[in-house]
């Protein structure tokens, strides 16, 4: 499977959501990331259900949403209902995690597990095979333009390796910090699906950018 990039939303300019939006539509990125933070799990607030339910009249592509909120079982419903096609929870903000997964999917939705830099991938031996995908943060949650922490590259490694065990088809997703620079060492590592916020937003040309990130290949 050729890997996936996924544009953050976070890194758009909200004065011209639509304008950023339709440049997504016709890039060659794959999915919409979209980052609620609720200004309690991460130090930052972003946006919630009426961005998002505007957003998605105009998105052509899947919403892959990442919630970096306290006690998410209380809106998953509510993120299926503004539009949300795969939902990630952080490991760190759920006690109930597998109770959590499982809604997730009874709403339809592909199921995702986020988790800190510090936490370690082992962590998520036992809810591997319920997840569609595992969401490895390379920064701390809370801001787009942060620097890409390296030891990121070996927590993949080791996730690669379980996930081939337990489950293969996992889509090990990379976010923060990511661009031309480390996308292809992340991909040796394992990964095959990818945030950009800033190194998209921030470049002269976003959507060369995206057809770059998407071209990269690993021997
Ligand atoms: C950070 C968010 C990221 C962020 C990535 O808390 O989860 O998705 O938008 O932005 P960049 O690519 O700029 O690090
Ligand atoms: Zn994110």
């Amino acid at each position: 499977m050729k890997h996936l990039i996924a544009p953050s939303l976070l890194s758009a300019d909200f004065a011209n959501l639509q304008r950023d939006i339709e440049m997504i539509n016709n890039s060659e990125a794959d999915w919409f990331h979209v980052d609620v933070m609720d200004g309690v799990f991460v130090p930052n607030i972003s946006f919630g259900f009426p961005v998002i339910t505007a957003a998605k009249k105009y998105a052509k592509k899947p919403f892959d949403v990442h919630l970096m909120i306290v006690n998410p079982e209380r809106y998953v419903q509510e993120f299926a209902n503004a539009g949300a096609n795969i939902i990630t929870v952080h490991y760190e903000a759920c006690v109930h995690l597998h109770r959590v997964v499982q809604q997730i999917k009874s709403t339809g939705c592909k199921a995702g597990v986020a988790i800190n830099p510090h936490t370690p991938v082992n962590l998520l031996k036992d809810i591997l095979v319920d997840l569609d995908l595992v969401l490895v943060m390379s920064v701390n949650p809370g801001f787009g333009g942060q620097q890409f922490i390296p030891q990121t590259l070996n927590k993949v490694r080791e996730l690669k390796q379980m996930a081939n065990q337990i489950r293969p088809e996992l889509i090990i997703e990379v976010d923060g910090g990511v661009g031309l620079s480390n996308i292809g060492s992340l991909m040796e590592a394992g990964a095959n699906a990818f945030v950009a916020g800033n190194a998209i937003f921030a470049a002269p040309d976003p959507l060369q950018m995206i057809a770059d990130l998407k071209q990269v290949e690993v021997g």
